[in-house]
């Protein structure tokens, strides 16, 4: 029986002018086919971007073994998820306050793998980020590439995956075959495609129309777009500084692409609400009918 059902994700009609208390955090996985195609940077973006318009986020850095986030960001914390799975802290305290407020949960280097806790570790996560998304607007994880079990668990619970390609040939057969697998899985979880890194607006548009016409010709499925991030020094700079773009450099390309970016994803209605609990019930992906 299951005596933690936890509350719905859901995210409520944004009424004119109402202050409208979100209830539940938009849960929003940033993930990728290949590895080093900008995750990390797009989720640091979109947070602090997010932050910055007054919206309150939390984003858990999944990358499970390679914990890199903190380090992008200038953090040194303490206590990390590891903490969490041993008992030792509860979720919030690990929690560590970011640039422009944004708040992060460590992952730690110990950590390998998620798919393989005991049921009061799952248990000590999974009350922790349901608490904690009860009190943000949003909660971005920040997946490792490759399609791993644990990624996978990660997309499955998550309401809304985005798809971070580049326009390199490798990026974008990576991008496809992640795009099957979460297909094969859960065909109307809502896929937003961010395209990274391109020289120009006609090669970001070319990587879209490639990958879209793929999707949906062998698979049927629509990516909705959800906008590009050029491919822009200032990124590097920041990371340098260890700091972020957005904070950094206001007005560069990539922190104004940011702003876009979060436009759309802000005027975009939720299409499925999902329940966090539902996290560790996903059998494997060998599994799979
Ligand atoms: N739009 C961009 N313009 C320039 N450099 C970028 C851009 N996006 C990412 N990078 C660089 O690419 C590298 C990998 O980025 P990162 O966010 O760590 O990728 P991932 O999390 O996918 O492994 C970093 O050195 C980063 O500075
Ligand atoms: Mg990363």
């Amino acid at each position: 029986m299951n005596t933690h059902p936890g509350p719905r994700f859901r995210s409520l009609p944004l009424g004119q002018g109402t202050e409208a208390p979100l209830f539940a955090a938009r849960v929003v996985a940033i993930t990728s086919g290949k590895g080093g195609v900008g995750k990390s940077n797009v989720t640091a973006g979109l947070a602090m971007t997010l932050a910055q318009q007054g919206q309150r986020v939390v984003v858990m850095d999944a990358n499970f073994g390679l914990s890199n986030l903190d380090i992008l960001l200038g953090l040194s914390p303490k206590y990390t998820l590891e903490h969490v799975l041993r008992g030792e802290k509860v979720l919030e305290e690990i929690l560590v306050e970011g640039p422009m407020g944004v708040q992060i949960l460590p992952t730690g280097s110990g950590l390998q793998e998620l798919t393989r806790l005991d049921t009061m570790s799952e248990l000590r996560l999974v009350q922790g980020l349901q608490r904690v998304a009860e009190t943000v607007d949003w909660l971005l994880i920040d997946t490792a590439a490759g399609i791993h079990d644990s990624v996978l668990k990660l997309l499955l619970a998550a309401q809304e995956v985005i798809l971070v390609a580049t326009p390199e040939p490798t990026s974008l057969v990576d991008a496809y075959a992640m795009v099957k697998v979460l297909h094969l899985r859960e065909p109307s979880k809502p896929l937003w495609l961010l395209v990274n890194n391109a020289q120009s607006a006609e090669e970001a548009r070319e990587t879209i129309d490639q990958l879209q016409e793929a999707t949906e010709r062998f698979l049927g499925k629509q990516l909705q777009v959800l906008g590009m991030v050029p491919h822009d020094p200032h990124i590097l700079q920041a990371v340098r500084q260890q700091r972020g773009v957005v904070d950094l450099f206001p007005g560069s390309p990539a922190a104004r692409a940011f702003a876009a970016i979060v436009r759309q994803l802000l005027g975009q209605a939720l299409l499925q609400p999902d329940d966090f609990a539902a996290f560790w019930k996903h059998p494997p992906p060998g599994d799979a009918p």
